[in-house]
């Protein structure tokens, strides 16, 4: 399908951030991507447009039932002028994988990413280029047609958002402190936890307001019927290496799975670490931290990449890992994923593709 491309005239009069002040989500660029469906029709009408609001009639499904998958990804500056993505064909599949779930029409993977590319290149002016920051991408599908009773909608928008985002770690690489929740779950088996749509995402804000109440910068949820083993933590998956092992829950259909997650299973494989996917208790955590056999504990997501942990509070009561330190499996992760994503390392298993 061809893309047409309706240029903004007001190119230069949005307010253009200085690279420290960019934060996260806080500015966007001066297009974006949209294509609508309809059932008897198909998906139509691709094309790049001045970035503006949405026109939604009030009873558009998404605002009631949540009928809607997004997807987040960077664009990277490399040395060279050029710009690069990060294994863009994962998250691709993976919003197909959650618009199945969630009884959307899936989008094809070729058209996505010459949507990506071909607005990328239309506002490459706003890639930021100072070290760790970058373009942020978020592809978002949702469900517009007015309709408020409960089922599957016949029309849908398809957008795609540019943002400019800052440096995660600006000061440094530094570890963070977790809170476990044992009360509120994020999500159960059979339910939607694998697919990134907004529902998910909601009902973990009370938590995570809680923690940050208390001081702890993420939430570690558990499974929703037990309450006692880890699922994953905030928006990232989590690792817990021992002395022999590389440890992470198993997808099971209530976690995100993560391609940084995935990235570090086959970097951490290729080094001739052991990595086991495997259930992992909240007690064998706790006994690991007290025994010292946990030598390091990390999130991942795109975010961060890597986000070392340095304390958990269970049960009211704190737990340092690593004596608080970052970890050298966690720093050697870090600098070979952001090595790859912005050209300065070999990239051995074809992650970074070049869109310029
Ligand atoms: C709930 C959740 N888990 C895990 C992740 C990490 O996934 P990825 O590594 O693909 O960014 C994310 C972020 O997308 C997330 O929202």
């Amino acid at each position: 399908m061809e893309i047409k491309v309706n240029k903004s005239k007001k190119i230069g009069q949005k307010y253009r951030p200085d690279d420290s002040e960019l934060g996260f989500g806080k500015y966007t660029t001066d297009h974006m991507f949209l294509m609508d469906y309809l059932s008897e029709k198909g998906w139509y009408d691709a094309r790049i447009e001045p970035y503006d609001f949405l026109r939604l009639d009030p009873t558009a499904m998404v605002l009631h039932y949540s009928q809607e998958v997004f997807e987040g990804l960077k664009a990277y500056a490399l040395k060279d002028g050029g710009i690069a993505l990060f294994r863009p064909n994962k998250n691709i599949e993976r919003m197909n994988a959650s618009a199945r779930r969630m009884v959307m029409p899936e989008i094809d993977p070729d058209l996505c990413m010459k949507a990506m590319t071909e607005l990328i290149l239309l506002d490459r002016d706003w890639l930021p280029k100072s070290k760790g920051t970058s373009l942020y991408i978020r592809p978002t599908m949702i469900a517009n047609e007015p309709a408020l009773g409960v089922k599957p909608s016949s029309q849908y928008l398809f957008f795609i958002v540019l943002s400019p985002v800052g440096a995660y770690y600006p000061e440094g690489f530094s570890p963070t402190k977790i809170y476990v929740s044992d009360k509120y779950a994020r999500a159960a088996e059979g339910g939607v936890g694998e697919a990134k749509t907004s529902g998910n995402y909601a009902p973990t804000l009370l938590v995570s307001t809680q923690a940050a109440q208390k001081g702890y910068t993420q939430v570690l949820w558990l499974d929703a019927k037990e309450h006692k083993y880890v699922e994953e933590v905030g928006t990232s998956n989590i690792f817990f290496f021992t002395e022999d092992e590389l440890v992470t829950p198993p997808l099971r259909g209530t976690i995100l799975p993560g391609i940084t997650r995935d990235s570090v299973i086959q970097l951490a494989t290729h080094w001739g670490v052991r990595v086991s996917e495997r259930l992992i208790s909240i007690d064998e955590v706790i006994e690991g931290c007290k025994s010292g056999s946990l030598k390091e504990m990390f999130a991942t997501g795109t975010a961060a990449v890597i986000s070392p942990v340095g304390q958990i509070s269970y049960r009211d009561k704190d737990y340092k890992i690593s004596d608080g330190n970052v970890g050298e499996l966690s720093k050697k992760l870090f600098d070979e994923i952001t090595g790859i994503q912005y050209g300065h390392k070999e990239d051995p298993f074809g992650w970074r593709v070049r869109i310029d």
